[in-house]
């Protein structure tokens, strides 16, 4: 068994991202080709109506949480969801310019310096518990929307989150359970993505869980991965500048045409694993046809869903033609009354810390016997340029 051969390395595999080279074992998530996202054996569409902290907890304990269990668990959350005036205070001191990942990322290491214990699992539940105020705080700085209102963790954690800050325009229920939803679907995603591999990376050299996470934070920031979000809200804004919100099929089939043969992204489609539609794209793009059809960027969505395939399966070299979460989530987030682009991905990253940081501690505390996993180290072949 521990001999058994599952992965043979050939020349052709090397400057290929690590592309399915199994690195070790995971034990939040997975994430099948055909069926999609799995948080501890769960259909992550399944979890729907499920409290947040419900969904953390199972994340965590690789368990569903019994009525008590899950009091308890949310309790110790909300007893500790309060930063420290020094902390918030050394946030907003940071500056506004450039993309509020960056601040996001900066306010995770500031966040160690201040509330950090040297201790990956009291770290980990202590981040857990104020990330929504670390990210209410750099939002709302950078967004120049004044201080955060004062935490009410009682609220619920996305309640609370979008309680905190403090949005220029009214917001109804339906936001909340947008934003819900978002975070929801957007806590992991199998251990080899990204921001997890190099959260976990940083982390094996016994960097704490707040500087393993700015880490990771600033390899979500990159359009390729977490800004992907942004980027496709940027595209189909664009379309409906272009064409028109009520652009017929046709006309936008040739658009993409014509952007694929000028070697331009056609963005929201494809991904690194999966070969189906994204189930969480799925999930929104029935939340956003049931709430928000008649919005211009929801109508725009919804055509490229039909159209994007059918021209991108044109090309034989296409492996994934099928939407994935991006194409649709930051859309609806739009439409339900957050429409501030620059802030998706703070939005992302807010979520996915909290299996990163479970991948961390498994890899820091339990992997191996308790040993833990060695610093990462891989080998590069000299090749003289
Ligand atoms: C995602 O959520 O789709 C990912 O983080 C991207 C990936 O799995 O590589």
């Amino acid at each position: 068994m521990m001999n058994d051969v599952i992965f043979e390395i050939k020349v052709d595999n090397l400057e290929t991202g690590l592309r399915g080279y199994p690195c070790g074992y995971c034990s939040t998530s997975s994430v099948d080709p055909e069926k999609g996202l799995f948080y501890s054996g769960h259909p992550v569409t399944e979890m729907e109506d499920w409290p947040t902290e419900k969904v953390i907890y199972l994340l965590y304990f690789a368990k569903e949480p019994s009525e008590d269990e899950l009091v308890t668990f949310t309790k110790k959350i909300r007893s500790e969801a309060q930063l420290k005036q020094e902390t918030v205070d050394a946030i907003r001191r940071l500056p506004r310019e450039g993309h509020p990942m960056k601040l996001f990322s900066a306010a995770l290491l500031i966040a160690g310096m201040s509330e950090g214990k040297e201790d990956y699992k009291k770290d980990a539940y202590h981040l857990l518990a104020t990330l929504p105020q670390i990210a209410a705080t750099v939002i709302n700085h950078h967004a120049g929307w004044g201080e955060v209102n004062e935490s009410n963790p009682e609220l619920g954690y996305i309640e609370n989150f979008v309680h905190m800050l403090n949005l220029p325009d009214p917001h109804d229920e339906s936001l909340i359970d947008t934003m819900r939803l978002f975070h929801l679907l957007h806590m992991d995603h199998g251990g080899g993505n990204l921001s997890a591999f190099v959260g976990k990376a940083v982390a094996s050299g016994l960097e704490d869980i707040y500087g393993s996470l700015s880490s990771a934070m600033c390899a979500l920031a990159g359009p390729r991965h977490g800004k992907a979000n942004q980027d496709c809200l940027s595209f189909v804004q664009e379309i409906v500048d272009t064409l028109g919100e009520d652009v017929e099929e046709a006309k936008l089939e040739q658009y993409i045409r014509d952007r694929l043969e000028s070697k331009k992204l056609v963005y929201g489609f494809g991904h690194a694993v999966l070969r189906v539609e994204d189930p969480r794209a799925t999930t929104f793009y029935e939340l956003s046809a049931k709430k928000y059809s008649d919005h211009p960027l929801v109508k725009i969505a919804h055509l490229l869903h039909t159209v994007g395939p059918k021209v991108l399966k044109e090309n034989p070299k296409i492996q994934n033609p099928y939407p994935n979460v991006d194409a649709i989530s930051g859309i609806t987030l739009y439409a339900a009354g957050f429409p501030y682009p620059q802030y998706y991905t703070v939005l992302f990253g807010l979520s996915r810390c909290i299996g990163i940081s479970r991948q961390i501690i498994y890899e820091r505390l339990e992997a191996r016997e308790g040993k833990g996993t060695p610093i990462v180290r891989p080998k590069y072949l000299y090749r003289a340029p």
